[in-house]
């Protein structure tokens, strides 16, 4: 399939070191029977490797095979393989086509759709990047069966920003498949990328650049990258600041008055019962506050915010004050910390 895509006598496999483990042998064989002469590049597993420094060392080994424009990059892996081989796929000779094999529940149902590739400078997630679209996006649900459950939970953290944003019936199917959904019931698993991906690929499709509309597929992300920076990158997960920053979103909106109680309850009901709330983390408010200014989605100094209105739609506001994005921030935070407003 990658060769139909993109067919060329070489190809190089960009992947991690546990997806290596896990299933690099088979890919790489299955790309050397379509014809590919394969030439692999293996980074150490983790968000703290999707850095330039990283890209660099790809561009030599992957410049030492002497591709040609035509020549494939295949990510193997989750989102951080994606986001770094879309990156050199971009970039490299001035681009290439690039295939993704997403391995996550959260690659599959969000990293891998859109086009949006690049790397995280030590000033914020993401700052380094392109638009670079796959040509094509395999995906085999038995993979997800090996994943960590922190990592289906995380996965699931993006399903519900698909779902609020967009889809009360995701909302719902999310809720009663929990259990087969943590089984690892390919099924169910093929059904919730497959819904996601229809929900994702939409927003995308109506604002490919992200001038408008797309951005409220950034729910719940702007307090998210918040955390994630003030953790290190290493300290949260992705997902698991997406889970809270949505939590922080949708306590704004019902603070707000925009999101009934009942939404909101439900809400906060679904990413607990994930498990998307059982680690909070102490946040220096002060601190987050002034990163979420520094956020990439800050248009004329102005802060903009995506709030859910109901289960299944979301707007777009710029005139957040500053004590209710405190307080939203103060609601996710472990109790040991609050009060704590430096
Ligand atoms: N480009 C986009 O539009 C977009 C959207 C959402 C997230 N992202 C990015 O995606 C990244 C997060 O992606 P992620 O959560 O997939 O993280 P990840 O790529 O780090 O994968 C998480 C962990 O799971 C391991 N793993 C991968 N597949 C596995 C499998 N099948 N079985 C067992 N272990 C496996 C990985 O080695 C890693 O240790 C972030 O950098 C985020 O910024 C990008
Ligand atoms: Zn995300």
């Amino acid at each position: 399939m990658v060769h139909q895509a993109a067919p060329a006598p070489t190809c190089a496999l960009i992947t991690d070191s546990v997806v290596a483990e896990l299933y690099g042998k088979q890919a790489r064989h299955s790309l050397e029977q379509a014809g590919f002469k394969v030439t692999l590049f293996v980074f150490p597993a983790g968000e703290s490797s999707k850095t330039t420094r990283t890209v660099e060392t790809a561009y030599d080994v992957l410049l030492a095979a002497c591709p040609e424009r035509r020549s494939p990059v295949v990510a193997l892996g989750g989102g951080v393989v994606g986001d770094l081989a879309g990156f050199v796929a971009a970039t490299l000779l001035r681009g290439v086509p690039f295939v993704q094999v997403p391995t996550t529940l959260l690659a599959a149902v969000d990293a891998s759709v859109g086009g949006k590739v690049g790397v995280d400078h030590a000033n914020g997630k993401n700052m380094i990047g392109a638009f670079h679209h796959p040509r094509a996006v395999l995906m085999d649900a038995n993979t997800l069966r090996t994943l960590p459950k922190i990592e289906v939970q995380c996965g699931l953290a993006e399903c519900v920003k698909h779902a609020i944003i967009r889809d009360a019936g995701l909302f719902d199917f999310i809720s009663a498949n929990l259990p087969a959904i943590f089984d690892g019931n390919s099924g169910v698993l093929t059904e919730l990328v497959a819904w996601n991906v229809r929900i994702k690929s939409a927003v995308v499709m109506a604002d490919p650049f992200e001038h408008g509309v797309r951005a409220v597929l950034n729910l719940g992300h702007t307090f998210g990258h918040a955390l994630e920076t003030l953790a290190g990158y290493t300290g949260l997960k992705h997902g698991q600041a997406v889970g809270l920053g949505t939590l922080a979103a949708s306590t704004m909106a019902r603070n707000r008055g925009i999101l009934d109680d009942t939404s909101h309850k439900k809400i906060e009901g679904l990413l607990r019962d994930i498990g998307l709330l059982d680690f909070r983390p102490a946040v220096d408010i002060a601190a987050a506050m002034a990163l979420m200014r520094g956020d990439k989605k800050v248009r004329d100094g102005r802060l903009r915010l995506v709030l859910p209105t109901a289960i299944g739609s979301a707007e777009i506001i710029s005139d957040a004050q500053p004590e209710e994005v405190a307080a939203a921030i103060e609601a996710i935070t472990s109790p040991s910390s609050r009060g704590a407003r430096r």
